[in-house]
């Protein structure tokens, strides 16, 4: 199976693509014949420039997972949409996808961060959704995780807002979902932002699919930001498991990329648009 970054706020040189905020993967298992696109990025405009470059025709991707949905994960759904020229195209994410989703900071105050489109609107364009809050089975070894409770570590939502019955209340991101590809080395974890928190997706995923070996975690720790002493803590659950490849891009932060690339030496890969992993 074949793991490529679409988009990414980081790149590597590949010639003509371009980075920006948010994430995208394309995810290839020939033994199933299943192209599957992992998030959207935040544009549109850099998913279908690199898409194009990566030598992929939309209309050849079977299916559409969001992990969940702020702009910078959903924010390329009708571009892509409209590259599939009015083809149905299956989008499989957690119920609350079309929540809206703000975030509150010092400078900016309240922002709206979520998903920037209607479900009509998509679904004018063909999309047809998938709910799902459980663990859902979409092919042999290719598991999307639905909601991820948080028993085993702390997660990140801080500053993150949605609306209740009477204004504006704390967001758990209870949507916040990963994939899971079962490789013969072990799992392969791709997580959007991982909200969640990196212990509880990965235990979540051991959970589900019985297997410890861990071949590879790619995507976003959410670690932007965080303290020093969150990081360790990161650090040090991630060493304690059987870890093969460790690419932390998207929002994991500089600091936790330093610490995490210093802690994992080889094991840690460098990743950014065009970075292509393959598993056995
Ligand atoms: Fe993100
Ligand atoms: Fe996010």
């Amino acid at each position: 199976m074949k793991v490529t970054i679409l988009v990414d706020n980081y790149i590597l040189g590949h010639k003509g693509m371009v980075a920006e905020h948010g994430f995208s993967a394309l995810v290839e298992i020939p033994e199933n014949e299943l192209t599957l696109l992992f998030d959207t990025g935040t544009t549109g405009s850099v998913l279908m420039n690199n898409i194009r470059l990566a030598g992929v025709n939309p209309a050849n991707i079977d299916a559409v997972v969001i992990s969940h949905r702020h702009y910078d994960h959903t924010g390329g759904l009708r571009a892509f949409l409209e590259a599939r020229k009015g083809r149905d195209t299956i989008i499989i994410s957690h119920p609350d996808l079309f929540e809206p989703a703000y975030a509150k900071s010092r400078k900016d105050g309240i922002r709206y961060i979520g998903n920037p489109f209607r479900r009509e609107e998509l679904e004018s364009l063909g999309a047809r959704f998938i709910y799902t809050r459980r663990p859902m089975k979409i092919a042999d070894g290719v598991i999307v995780t639905g909601e991820i409770p948080r028993e085993w570590g702390p997660s990140h939502t801080g500053h993150m807002l949605r609306q209740g019955d009477e204004g504006l209340i704390e967001d758990t991101l209870p949507d916040d979902s990963a994939l899971i590809l079962e490789a013969t080395e072990g799992l392969v974890i791709i997580t959007g932002c991982g909200h969640a928190g990196i212990e509880n997706i990965i235990e979540y995923a051991i959970n589900i699919t019985g297997e410890r070996r861990i071949a590879g975690v790619i995507g976003g720790l959410h670690l932007m930001g965080a303290e020093d002493s969150r990081i360790e803590e990161v650090v040090r659950y991630l060493s304690s498991k059987e870890l093969t490849t460790l690419a932390p891009t998207h929002c994991t932060g500089l600091r936790a990329q330093a610490a995490l690339a210093t802690a994992f030496g080889k094991k840690y890969a460098v990743a950014g648009v065009g970075t292509v992993f393959t598993f056995e």
